[in-house]
């Protein structure tokens, strides 16, 4: 049987293992999927080990992907740019690293949700990790333009510098935002305190679609205040960590699982 897992701090509450051995079955994969908790100061020694033990590959997440980053000896172009990376496996020998959150996001929206982002004006929250990992995938769809908001300006214009090779990119503060987009895309952590970022409802209009990158039984905090400013479709990042997980496994097994039927089982609670 071969082995996966996914390596986390903390990993405990983590839907990858249950999302992975639906796929598993449902593509009639001999494999098991698992989640591991490194300590957080011996990441490089616990996926050192996984290979070791003939582990087939891993998915990484908080706070390990930048180590992931660095371990990987080979990163696709997408992992490159992202300075991140959420799979891991081994070739010959060599460990090779992907990053398939912004191909989860841009599934989601493109796939599950009929948006299209070619020659749309995009709103992108926020300028950490998370929204440095799905900047490039989002720039393929060649949408008009991306405006990257970030309450410390400084970073957004970083990534904007970063990306603006690949497609039209602005960065701006907060207060600075005054016209509605098409899409505007929250991948601020302010979710994750129940916070929402400080930005004027003039964002939004009756044809805008927001999406929140994070998750929960309920709408987000963002989502909620973007349905109720007349927001035309406020998605959650659910979909997303769905799709991240069918191109990993897509990556490591050469089969792509039905994600549709696993993301309606999730929604439901099963
Ligand atoms: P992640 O990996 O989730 O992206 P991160 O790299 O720490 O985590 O980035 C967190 C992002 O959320 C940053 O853009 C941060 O803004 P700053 O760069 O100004 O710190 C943003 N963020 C966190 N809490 C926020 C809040 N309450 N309001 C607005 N933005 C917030």
């Amino acid at each position: 049987m071969d082995i996966y897992a996914v390596v986390g701090n903390p990993v405990a509450h983590s839907k990858s293992p249950k999302i992975h051995n639906l796929f598993a079955s449902q593509t009639a994969q001999n494999m098991e999927y698992t989640a591991i908790q490194s300590p957080l100061e011996a990441f490089t020694d616990t996926v050192t080990r996984f290979f070791a033990n003939g582990g087939c590959g891993l998915n990484v997440t908080v706070p390990f992907k930048e180590q992931a980053w660095s371990m990987a000896q080979v990163r696709t172009p997408r992992a490159e740019l992202a300075g991140a990376v959420n799979t891991l496996y081994q070739q010959d020998g060599v460990l090779h690293g992907d990053n398939t959150d912004g191909a989860g996001l841009v599934r989601d929206l493109v796939v599950n949700n009929g948006q299209e982002l070619k020659g749309k004006r995009i709103l992108i929250l926020g300028a950490g990790g998370a929204v440095r990992g799905v900047l490039m995938p989002i720039l393929e769809k060649q949408p008009a333009l991306i405006t990257l908001a970030n309450r410390t300006l400084s970073k957004a214009q970083a990534l904007a510098e970063i990306f603006s090779p690949y497609g039209n990119l602005e960065s701006s503060g907060f207060e600075r935002l005054q016209t509605s987009y098409d899409l505007v895309i929250n991948g601020t952590s302010a979710s994750l305190a129940g916070d929402l970022p400080p930005i004027s409802p003039k964002v939004i209009s009756s044809e805008t679609v927001t999406y929140d990158m994070m998750y929960g039984n309920e709408a987000t905090v963002f989502n909620a205040w973007a349905a109720q400013q007349g927001a035309a479709l406020c998605i959650d990042g659910l979909g997303m960590l769905v799709e991240q997980a069918a191109e990993a496994f897509a990556i490591w097994r050469g089969v792509r699982p039905v994600t549709d039927t696993v993301l309606a089982g999730l929604r439901a609670g099963n």
